[in-house]
């Protein structure tokens, strides 16, 4: 499937964004893991305020790409409310309203943190405290849940787009979900990050 392709499948552009999240995931565990170790540098700061960055702007787009363009039109699909697959929808929709609970929280340590990484060498684990184990603590926290919200998703959820949604319904949730975003937005649409490099 080419970029211009995946841009006009909501399927694939939801998990391309879920790929883009573990991404920048890994690169806030490796940094702490660094700072960990006595090798916090300032070439972290940059990899921490664009994950920051995606948490704060990116994933609520997506989250409301979930929210209001699928899960409305699942639950008018559904036949029986208080089916497993009705529990999951209400799951996935929790999950959002504790992971931006905890994203905020997250943000507000991770800049204190960011901020005291020196210009020059490296800053002994002591000297990053006691930012950094909240830091950890609060990374270990978002990692727990969106590893099973993603993989909870991706499994059970995602698929319906290609088995339940007419070519007309996701072109329309396509469509939704390029009007959230600007114009000229790269992330969560590969179509525009080819056209753009
Ligand atoms: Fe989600
Ligand atoms: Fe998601």
């Amino acid at each position: 499937m080419n970029p211009q392709e995946i841009s006009h499948d909501p399927h694939a552009r939801l998990v391309f964004a879920h790929n883009e999240l573990r991404a920048h995931l890994h690169g806030l565990l490796r940094a702490s893991r660094l700072m960990l170790l006595g090798r916090g540098d300032f070439a972290l700061a940059p990899v921490i305020a664009k994950a920051l960055r995606f948490l704060a702007v990116d994933v609520p787009l997506h989250a409301r790409d979930e929210e209001e363009s699928m899960l409305p039109r699942l639950r008018a699909k559904l036949k029986d409310p208080q089916s497993h697959f009705a529990y999951l929808l209400e799951h996935i929709e929790k999950d959002h309203e504790e992971l931006a609970a905890l994203q905020r929280d997250f943000d507000a340590c991770a800049r204190k943190l960011s901020a005291r990484l020196p210009l020059e060498g490296a800053a002994k684990r002591g000297q990053l405290e006691p930012e950094l184990k909240q830091f950890r603590e609060h990374l270990a926290k978002l990692l727990l849940i969106y590893d099973s919200h993603m993989k909870v998703e991706e499994r059970d959820l995602f698929p319906a787009l290609a088995v339940v949604f007419t070519p007309d319904e996701r072109s329309a949730i396509a469509a939704e979900m390029d009007e959230r975003r600007p114009q000229n937005a790269v992330s969560m649409n590969p179509a525009l990050a080819t056209r753009s490099a």
